[in-house]
C-alpha cells in the first residue's frame, strides 16, 4: 500500500504531486481483478462495429454455436449494455434476481450471460450515461462466473466510446472480429472500429462480411484499409431473421448457412490467417 502511494504521488517542497491520476490506479486493479477472475478462459473475442444493424449479434451467435459445434467450450457475452440483443436470439428468458457470483445459463451447451437476463422488464429502454455502462460492465466481467472455456465470445454494441472503450480498457482480448456489410459506408464504419481497437491495443482477428449479395466489397476494403485478414462471406438469407426470431439458431438448422461459419471459424481458430 505503501509502496502503492509513492508510486502514485511525489513531494517537492511542501507540495505533493499525483503523477498519475488515481482513477487510472482502480482501472488497472479492476483489470488485473477481471483477468484473475477470467483465468479459466483460453481466448476472448469480441464481434465488433461502429455500425449498427450490420450482424454483430448474428454474428456472435453463430460463430459461438459453430466453436461449439467443433467441440470447443464456448461461453458468450452480451455486452451491449444499453440495447441487450442476445437474449432475444436465444429465446432466453429472464433469469429474475441476481445472485452473487452470476452464472450464466448453459443454451444447447452454450453458457451465455446478458444484463437483460436481470433487468426488469428488459424491453424497456436503458437510458444510461457511459460511467453507468462502464460500472456495469465492470461489475459484470468480475461478478460472473464462468468456470474453464476455450472461448468467450462478446457481442459489442455499436459505436466508439462508453462500453467498447470500457471492454478495451478492462480486458485483453484476443482481438476483434469486424463485421461489415457490402455496403461502403459500413466498411468505413468497420475501419474506425478497427483503428480504435489498434490504438488502445487490442489486435484484429480479421472481418466477415456479412449480408453479402455481391453489390460491394465491404470487407475487402476493410481488409486493404486495415491490413487484416479477410475471414469470409455470409449471404443475405432470409432464415437469419426467421430462425433468429423464434431464438432457433441459424448454424445448427441451415446447412448453407452452417458451411460458411466453419469456413470462418476455422481461419479464426487458425489465427485469421
Ligand atoms: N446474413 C444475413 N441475411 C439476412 N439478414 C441478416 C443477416 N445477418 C443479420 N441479419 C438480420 O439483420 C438484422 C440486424 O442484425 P444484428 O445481428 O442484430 O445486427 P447488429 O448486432 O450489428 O445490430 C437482424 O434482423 C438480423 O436477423
Ligand atoms: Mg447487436
Amino acid at each position: 500500500m505503501e509502496e502503492e502511494k509513492e508510486n502514485q504521488q511525489v513531494t517537492i517542497g511542501n507540495a505533493k504531486v499525483n503523477v498519475v491520476h488515481p482513477s487510472i490506479f482502480n482501472v488497472v486493479k479492476q483489470r488485473q481483478r477481471i483477468k484473475e477472475k477470467l483465468s479459466g478462459i483460453k481466448h476472448k473475442i469480441g464481434v465488433y462495429s461502429a455500425k449498427g444493424g450490420v450482424g454483430k449479434t448474428t454474428v456472435a451467435v453463430n460463430l459461438a454455436f459453430t466453436l461449439k459445434e467443433m467441440g470447443y467450450k464456448v461461453g458468450l457475452l452480451d455486452a451491449d449494455i444499453d440495447c441487450p440483443n442476445l437474449h432475444l436470439f436465444l429465446n432466453i428468458k429472464q433469469a429474475g434476481e441476481p445472485e452473487y457470483p452470476l452464472k450464466p445459463i448453459e443454451k444447447d451447451g452454450v453458457k451465455v450471460i446478458s444484463t437483460a437476463m436481470f433487468v426488469d422488464e428488459a424491453k424497456r429502454p436503458i437510458i444510461w450515461r457511459g460511467p453507468m455502462v462502464a460500472k456495469m460492465l465492470a461489475e459484470f466481467l468480475e461478478m460472473t462466473e464462468w468456470g474453464s472455456l476455450d472461448y468467450l465470445v462478446l457481442d459489442c454494441s455499436p459505436g466508439t466510446s462508453d462500453s467498447n472503450l470500457s471492454i478495451m480498457q478492462l480486458l485483453e482480448l484476443d482481438g476483434y472480429v469486424l463485421v461489415t456489410t457490402p455496403q461502403h459506408i459500413a466498411a468505413i464504419n468497420a475501419v474506425r472500429s478497427g483503428m480504435m481497437a489498434r490504438r488502445l491495443g487490442a489486435p484484429i482477428i480479421g472481418v466477415v462480411e456479412n449480408m453479402s449479395d455481391g453489390s460491394g466489397n465491404g470487407a475487402k476494403e476493410v481488409a486493404n484499409a486495415l491490413k487484416c485478414e479477410f475471414l469470409g462471406t455470409v449471404k443475405s438469407s432470409q432464415n437469419f431473421n426467421k430462425l433468429s426470431d423464434s431464438g432457433r439458431v441459424p448454424v445448427l438448422e441451415d446447412s448453407a448457412i452452417k458451411e460458411e461459419f466453419i469456413s470462418i471459424t476455422k481461419k479464426l481458430v487458425n489465427g485469421g490467417g
